[in-house]
C-alpha cells in the first residue's frame, strides 16, 4: 500500500508524513517513486508488452524535476516536451534524445533549431507555419527531421472546457479541411529534410470514458487511408495523445489503461485488415495517469476563521502558488489531516489557501476531523500540474519536492528561497 494509516498517522511510501513536514517543513510536495513505478509497469502489461509496435512517451509538462527524467528513462518510457525549457531539462538529465517528441502549437524558431540540432526523436508539428519553418531550420542544418501532423480531430471531450483540446474551434492542431491538411501532407511527404510518420491528437485531460479518443481515431485512420491511396505512403506512427483519468475525490472513478487501449488497439488492427495497411506503431502521451496520485502536497494549518451560519474557513501554508487548479478548472481533491488520520469526521469546512485571491481555495466544504493550528493536511493527488504549474504570487516561495520510497526520503528539488526569488531582478540606476 503506498498510503496508509499507522498509529493514526498517515504515511507515504514507507514514510510518516508528519516526520516528512517535521524534517523539512510545509507546505511540501512529496512523491511516491513506487506509486509512479507501478504506474509504468501497469503501461508495460496494459499496452507496450501486450501489443507490437507500442510506445509510451510520459507527457512530461506534468511535472518534470530531473529526477522525474531518471524515473521515466529507467522505466522505458520515452518523453514529451512542449518548450526549450522542458527540452533542455531533459537534455541535462541525459535523456536519450531519439526517444524526446517536442509538441506545442507556437514553438519559436529558436526552440526547433534546438530539437533539430539535438537530433530529437520526433517533432509533432502543430500548423502548416511550423512546418515551413521547420523545413528550413532542418534545411539549414543539413539534417533531416522525423515529424508528426497533430490534427484537430474535433470531437468533444467530456471534462472541463479548459482541458479539452480536440474540438473544432481549438488552438491545438491542424484543421480537417481538405484544402489546409491535404496540401500540408503533400509536403511533408515529398520534402527532402522530413520524414512523415504519421497522425497525432490530444484530445482532453482527466478523461473517464473513450469516446472521444475513439472518435479521434476515426479522423487519423482515414487520414492513414487517404496517405496510403493518393501516394502509396505508408504511415508508420499513430499518436493518441494522453488524457486518462485519475482519481481525485470519490466522485472519480477512474478507468484502467486497457479500458482506453483495448478498443483503440482493436479498432486499428481491424481498420488495417479491412484496408490491407501495414498497422503503423501506436503511442500513447500519458502524463496525469502517471503521476498525479503518486503526489501529495503537505501543509501546516494556520489561521481558522468560523464565520457563524456561513462556513468555516481553515488556512493553509500554501495555496493557489502551489496549486493553481482549483482556481483555474474548479479542480476538486480529498484530503487527511495526518495526525488526525483515523479520527471521525465531525466538520465541513473549506481549506483556503494564503494568497491575497478570494479564489485561493483548495478544498470547498470538505468533511473533516476536528482541525486545530499546527495540524498537518495531506492534501492528495497533487502529483500532476502542481509543481509544475506553480508560481510565485504574493512572493511566496515554491515548496521543495521530496522523493519517498520503502520508508527513505530525499529531496529532489529544493524549496525556493527568498533569494531566489529576487536573484534574476535589477535595481535600475536612476
Ligand atoms: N499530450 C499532449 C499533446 C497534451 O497536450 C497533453 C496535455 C498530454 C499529452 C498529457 O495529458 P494528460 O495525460 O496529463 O491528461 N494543466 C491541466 C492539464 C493540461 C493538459 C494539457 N495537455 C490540468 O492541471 O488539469
Amino acid at each position: 500500500m503506498i498510503k496508509e494509516i499507522k498509529d493514526g498517522i498517515l504515511y507515504f511510501d514507507g514514510c510518516s508524513t508528519l516526520k516528512l513536514a517535521d524534517k523539512y517543513g510545509t507546505p511540501l510536495y512529496v512523491v511516491s517513486e513506487n506509486e509512479i513505478s507501478s504506474r509504468c509497469k501497469e503501461i508495460r502489461e496494459s499496452f507496450l508488452d501486450k501489443y507490437e509496435n507500442t510506445k509510451a512517451v510520459y507527457a512530461s509538462k506534468a511535472f518534470l524535476p530531473l529526477a522525474m527524467c531518471k524515473i521515466i528513462e529507467r522505466e522505458g518510457l520515452g518523453l514529451d516536451v512542449v518548450s526549450g525549457g522542458e527540452l533542455y531539462t531533459a537534455i541535462k538529465a541525459e535523456f536519450p534524445v531519439e526517444k524526446i517528441e517536442f509538441n506545442g502549437n507556437n514553438k519559436s524558431l529558436d526552440e526547433l533549431k534546438m530539437a533539430v540540432d539535438y537530433g530529437i526523436g520526433r517533432i509533432i508539428v502543430d500548423n502548416i507555419n511550423e512546418l515551413d519553418l521547420l523545413e528550413q531550420v532542418c534545411q539549414e542544418h543539413n539534417k533531416k527531421t522525423r515529424i508528426l501532423f497533430r490534427i484537430t480531430p474535433g470531437v468533444k471531450s467530456n471534462t472541463h472546457k479548459y482541458i479539452t483540446t480536440g474540438t473544432k474551434d481549438s488552438k491545438f492542431g491542424i484543421p480537417l479541411n481538405e484544402e489546409i491538411i491535404y496540401p500540408a501532407v503533400d509536403k511533408a511527404i515529398k520534402s527532402e529534410y522530413l520524414e512523415f510518420a504519421g497522425f497525432h491528437f490530444h484530445v482532453g485531460s482527466q478523461l473517464h470514458d473513450n469516446k472521444s479518443h475513439l472518435a479521434a481515431l476515426e479522423t487519423s485512420l482515414a487520414l492513414m487511408k487517404y496517405t496510403k491511396q493518393k501516394y502509396n505512403y505508408s504511415i508508420t506512427d499513430i499518436n493518441i495523445g494522453g488524457g486518462y483519468g485519475i482519481k481525485y475525490t470519490q466522485k472519480d472513478k477512474p478507468k484502467s489503461l486497457s479500458y482506453f487501449m483495448d478498443p483503440v488497439m482493436n479498432r486499428i488492427e481491424e481498420f488495417c485488415k479491412e484496408n490491407d495497411i501495414k498497422r503503423p506503431q501506436v503511442i500513447i502521451e500519458p502524463g496525469r495517469w502517471i503521476i498525479g496520485e503518486a503526489g501529495m502536497t503537505l501543509y501546516t494549518v494556520g489561521s481558522i476563521k468560523e464565520i457563524p451560519s456561513i462556513r468555516t474557513y481553515v488556512s493553509v501554508d500554501g495555496g493557489m502558488t502551489d496549486n493553481i487548479r482549483p482556481a483555474l478548472y474548479q479542480a476538486e481533491y480529498d484530503a487527511v489531516i495526518a495526525n488526525k488520520a483515523l479520527k471521525p469526521k465531525t466538520q465541513n469546512v473549506t481549506i483556503c489557501g494564503k494568497c491575497c485571491e478570494t479564489g485561493d481555495v483548495i478544498i470547498r466544504d470538505i468533511d473533516i476531523p476536528d482541525v486545530e493550528s499546527g495540524d498537518i493536511l495531506a492534501v492528495l493527488s497533487t502529483g500532476a500540474y502542481g509543481y509544475s504549474m506553480s508560481n510565485n504570487y504574493n512572493k511566496n516561495v515554491i515548496p521543495g519536492v521530496v522523493l519517498v520510497k520503502d520508508g527513505k526520503d530525499q529531496v529532489i528539488v529544493k524549496r525556493q528561497t527568498y533569494e531566489d526569488m529576487i536573484r534574476n531582478e535589477v535595481i535600475p540606476e536612476i
